[in-house]
């Protein structure tokens, strides 16, 4: 099963076995009397212990110590721009918002101290809702590891290679690549290049998965052999650790006296993996108009509603445009979904200008968006011949649940206060006489 080229496991949501030390992983129990070499067993959970076969994960973990031996968690001392539900800093304002990219840090800043909240809805208490964070970092983690117990973590390079050490694994990670880390799992990130900006989803329901496909049939979209999960990984390092761990929307850090990678071998479906957004099976229409994009969704994190989720993970890649008869950006619209998008590289087709890479825009519930001018100028003089929408890849957040911005993302320089004017003076329409 394991890919040797790579290191990583195909799939999403398999039960993967794996063990960094040939032995290590205990066979016909999950926790022997005696386990291999004096490791020591630990369940993860993901769900309730009584979730339906289909909803429950969990994975058995084989480490050096138990993670149980640890020092009280204290309130984490340094300054931060990571915040929580409920988001009510600032009253939400129905206005369209856009940002220029979030600059890098001057300073030696790593990814945890990095990362900035700009919207959120729901409540860490009752474990529903989001949070969009950006991340800027100059500096690799050193010695230090982080985990969310509120939330997964869906981390969405945009500049620069992360090298993401998790306890279950290593995950080489580039910009049009996306991981996703489950609630609780401690990693730390390194960067390849130096720096690194990005985008995060911390999903504080339920579990991010594959969409179903309906009349699409048994394939397309993300395709789950391409879902990569590492294999076994461990450090055996006796040097210190800081373990920062969000509860509640609040920083707590411990200091642990070796490195929180210590396990040797694991088994399970609660794991994180790798997915490359240019393996995404693009559909779309071959005749006429275009289908709503949610055809572009590559995760959903359902809601207890059917079909509402609390969170798609909606992209727009690279894809050829063949639509008849059809004004082929995104048209007007208003919607009860929430959109907070990003832009990984490339241009966005609905818009001419003004969202750049490491940028974003926020569209809440029933704000009225669409191509901005230029576009509709463009659009509804093109000749239609197909043509295609090269090298770009934007995407989305989309919530059930309006997206309650920060008082930094209200208040920073970065906003756009012209953003308004990329509709202004549309022309009235014309009626017969
Ligand atoms: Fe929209």
């Amino acid at each position: 099963m394991t890919d040797s080229s790579t290191g990583m496991m195909p799939g999403f949501g398999n039960h993967f076995a794996t063990e960094a030390v040939k032995g290590a992983l205990p066979v016909g129990r999950n926790s022997p009397q005696q386990v291999p070499f004096g490791l020591y067993a630990e369940q993860l959970s993901g769900s309730a212990f009584t979730a339906p076969r289909a909803e429950n994960r969990r994975s058995w973990l084989y480490r050096m110590r138990p993670t149980a031996s640890h020092m009280p968690y204290a309130p984490y001392g340094k300054d931060s721009l990571l915040r929580a539900a409920p988001f009510d800093e600032v009253p939400p304002s129905p206005n369209r918002l856009r940002w220029d990219p979030l600059p890098l840090p001057e300073t030696p800043v790593d990814f945890i101290d990095g990362l900035v909240t700009y919207a959120g809805n729901g409540d860490v208490g009752t474990m529903g809702g989001i949070a969009i964070h950006l991340y800027a970092a100059t500096r690799s983690m050193q010695n230090r590891a982080f985990y969310s117990a509120d939330g997964e973590m869906l981390i969405v390079p945009q500049q620069g290679r992360l090298r993401i050490v998790t306890e279950m694994g290593v995950i080489p990670l580039e910009p049009l690549q996306v991981a996703l880390i489950p609630r609780g799992v401690r990693f730390a990130v390194a960067l390849v290049d130096g720096a690194a900006r990005g985008y995060v989803c911390e999903n504080y329901g339920s579990p991010f998965r594959l969409p179903d496909l309906g009349p699409i049939g048994a394939n397309g979209l993300a395709n789950p052999r391409d879902f990569e999960t590492p294999i076994a990984w461990f450090e055996d390092q006796d040097t210190g650790f800081e373990i920062v761990q969000k509860f509640q929307g609040r920083l707590w850090s411990m200091a642990l006296a070796h490195s929180p990678f210590d396990v040797v071998a694991w088994h399970g479906n609660l794991a994180p993996c790798r997915y490359d957004l240019r393996r995404f099976n693009t559909i779309n229409t071959v005749s006429y108009d275009h289908p709503d994009p949610s055809i572009f969704t590559v995760l959903t994190a359902p809601s207890e509603v059917p079909g509402t989720a609390n969170c798609d993970f909606v992209i727009f890649p690279s894809r050829w445009m063949v639509a008849e008869e059809t004004f082929r950006p995104p048209w007007f619209h208003r919607n009860v979904m929430s959109e907070f998008m990003g832009l990984i590289h490339g241009a966005y087709d609905a818009k001419a200008g003004g969202f750049a890479p490491g940028g974003a825009s926020l569209h809440n519930c029933m704000a009225g968006h669409g191509p901005d001018r230029a576009s509709y100028d463009a659009a509804i003089a093109a000749d239609l011949k197909p043509h295609r929408i090269a090298e770009t890849m934007a995407f989305m957040f989309e919530s059930r649940y309006v997206l309650r911005p920060t008082r930094f993302a209200t208040e920073t320089e970065l906003v756009q206060l012209d953003y308004d004017e990329c509709w202004a003076d549309f022309r009235k329409a014309e009626l017969p006489k």
